[in-house]
């Protein structure tokens, strides 16, 4: 979700979660610092390739890896793919997933059957083969999060509901039906010959919503600033919600998301309450959404503790319907965009985070024990125990992970922390504490196995000072974002120190005064702006999906841009997918073998909030009916598979 498609209020509720402590930035060191090392990367870099070997050799390395052709840039009420690829829709929100899922009507619309269909604004996609399958990459289980709800597309007659219109138009069965819309769904899909279908009434099928029963796990379970009235042991928990991006384990388990969870709650905290501090870090109460009218435990007045049970990690097993998901709170609590992960040199599982707000962190998990990758069911709870710490970025091109232990350094008593619990309850507190460093809004942090690099999207900032520019955010109001790439020590994803480099400062290299750095072999089609979430094939390509582009910003549409990363490429994007008009671009995940690129359609039909003529979109008035075009129809959310037109890996 991008902090600007849910109106003022949404701003203003983010301002009250930014990032208030008072660590250092880092000045003018900066410019000195990249000039020398855009010299060294080009000049460098191609006379020693060139010199060992040989010029045909080096015509042969420097082949793109995307010889694909590009899609022109713009923007309509369609989707669109790069030529040579087909780009179907598999599923939509309201379709079938459960048995007895009644047929989608959005005029009849109740929390029961939205509880057995697909649920709205699709994230995070993750695919599993089914073990066993004769064709592992093309029958197998999506994980989809569906990370929230857009009420004015939603429902007829009703339009924005926040803020000035005070939630007058919100009753309890609308907001149970938001409710049984967020969450996530695990459907089997299976592909018949280059067509990928819905496996109807599949055993594996589920919905999880806002009020599925899940369980607190890891250091912080069961602690006091946990417990409510309707769960005195602090360890069990209703619904996760705002799940946004995450990850696939090599033990087969999905890891979804807590993002803003500040959205959800409403109401006053006492005036004494020692949740104050916390709740104001995180932007709680948010006011978003009507659903502590009608639920207590939104009503932080109520039920101050009820925000500390949202805004983790949740791992679910996807091949067990029944399996409880688990808040894994060893893993920190803050706006968790994703959580992608990868085996250590040693076997210790490493999971990357961005704490998507302005000025908020990168972290890193690190497991204690190792991977059992012979017996999977050994890694139950693997994800309980390890070690969190957050990113320091040095002016020299240095790094350091900066674990977050209580008791350690900053973390004690004196500043308020008791124990562990209240170390990841409060995981921004205690960063703000190490001195981590204030990032343009992380978003995916994903590492590529084939280059040992590991890429952070930092989707932009226009609140960042002239006087507040740091050598890994170095554009003041950026609001394009840019691409960090870091480096782990001796190529190990586990290693304490870093070093790091901006791969691409994003926007048109075509304006100056906008900086960007995209290579010179980059085209008006293929720059991009407002990095978001990313995907790593299984060559080691990295591909960028962006969220904020519009007609009216920047002249196109979001979508998928293909990123180099290596050789005298590096730096060149080109455009393969867009998004019809109004919607972001999410969940990018490819099969194992390439040949299936499944993405997110999220929210089509929102209005261009750049361009001042746009009215606003409503389910009588959407800016598209994208995908199914009936004029009976609101536009629906919906996950795309794209394959390679006669068989092949996709972006070839
Ligand atoms: Fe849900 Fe950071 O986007
Ligand atoms: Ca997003
Ligand atoms: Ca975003
Ligand atoms: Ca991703």
């Amino acid at each position: 979700m991008t902090a600007l498609n849910r109106s003022q209020e949404a701003e203003a509720a983010e301002d009250a979660g930014s990032n208030a402590s008072a660590n250092p930035t880092l000045g003018e060191v900066v410019a000195a610092r990249f000039h020398r090392r855009d010299l060294l990367r080009g000049a460098l870099a191609v006379g020693v390739i060139g010199a060992v070997v040989g010029p045909r050799a080096l015509a042969a390395a420097e082949a793109s890896p995307f010889p694909f052709r590009e899609l022109p840039a713009g923007s309509d009420e369609r989707h669109h793919v790069a030529e040579g690829h087909d780009a179907e829709v598999l599923i939509r929100w309201g379709d079938p997933v459960l048995p007895g899922a009644p047929p989608f009507d959005p005029h009849a619309q109740t929390p029961e059957a939205q509880a057995k269909q697909f649920g709205y604004n699709n994230d995070f996609l993750g695919y599993f083969p089914l073990p066993g399958a004769a064709d592992p990459a093309g029958h197998g289980l999506l994980a989809v999060n569906h990370e929230y709800t857009n009420e004015e597309l939603m429902f007829p007659g009703l339009g924005r509901q926040e803020g000035k219109a005070a939630f007058a138009g919100m009753s309890k069965h609308l907001v149970d039906i938001e409710m049984a819309a967020h969450g996530g769904s695990v459907i089997e899909v299976r592909r018949d010959g280059s067509r990928w279908r819905v496996v109807p009434d599949s055993a594996f099928a589920r919905r999880i919503t806002a009020t599925t029963p899940m369980t607190l796990t890891g250091p912080a379970a069961g602690s006091a600033r946990l417990r409510t009235a309707a769960d005195p042991d602090g360890r069990s928990v209703l619904g996760m919600i705002n799940n946004c991006a995450g990850g696939t384990t090599p033990w087969g388990t999905w890891l979804t998301c807590e993002e803003n969870i500040n959205y959800y709650f409403t109401g006053t905290l006492a005036a004494d309450s020692p949740e104050a501090r916390n709740h104001k870090r995180l932007g709680i109460p948010g006011n978003l959404y009507a659903w502590g009218r009608f639920h207590e435990r939104f009503d932080i007045g109520r039920e101050p503790n009820e925000p500390n049970r949202f805004g983790w990690v949740v791992e679910i097993d996807p091949f067990d319907p029944n399996a409880v998901p688990k808040k894994r709170t060893a893993m920190g609590r803050f706006k968790h965009e994703g959580a992608a992960g990868i085996l250590a040199r040693d076997g210790r599982y490493v999971v990357f985070q961005g704490d998507d707000e302005r000025f908020d962190y990168v972290y890193r998990f690190v497991t204690e024990a190792t991977v059992d990758l012979r017996d999977t069911a050994a890694n139950r709870d693997i994800l309980d125990r390890g070690t969190l710490s957050v990113a320091r970025f040095d002016a020299d091109g240095r790094g350091a992970w900066l674990p977050l232990v209580f008791g350690e350094g900053p973390l004690t008593p004196a500043n308020g922390f008791r124990d562990q619990a209240d170390v990841l309850i409060e995981t921004r507190r205690a960063a703000d504490l190490l001195g981590a460093t204030k990032m343009d809004r992380p978003e995916d942090v994903e590492a590529n196995p084939k280059t040992g690099k590991v890429y952070v999207m930092l989707t932009n900032n226009s609140r960042r000072k002239a006087e507040q520019v740091d050598a890994a955010n170095p554009r003041p109001e950026n609001r394009f974002g840019h691409i960090v790439e870091i480096g782990p020590d001796a190529g190990d994803f586990a290693a304490p120190a870093f070093a790091w480099e901006v791969l691409v400062r994003c926007g048109d290299p075509a304006v100056a005064a906008v900086g960007a750095t995209f290579s010179s072999a980059t085209t008006q089609d293929g720059w991009f702006g407002m990095p978001d979430n990313c995907a790593v094939d299984s060559q080691g390509r990295l591909w960028v999906a962006t969220d904020g582009n519009s007609a009216a910003r920047t002249g196109r549409a979001d979508g998928i841009w293909a990123m180099e990363t290596e050789g005298a490429g590096r730096g060149t994007a080109k455009h393969f997918f867009q998004v019809p008009t109004g919607a972001e671009m999410c969940g990018p995940y490819f099969t194992p073998d390439d040949t299936t690129f499944f993405v997110a359609v999220q929210h089509p039909g929102e209005a261009d909030e750049e361009d001042p003529k746009a009215e606003p979109a409503t389910f009588e008035k959407p800016a598209t009916r994208w995908p199914d075009f009936d004029a009976n129809l609101p536009p629906r959310p919906a996950v795309v598979a794209i394959t390679k037109r006669g068989g092949g890996r996709v972006g070839t």
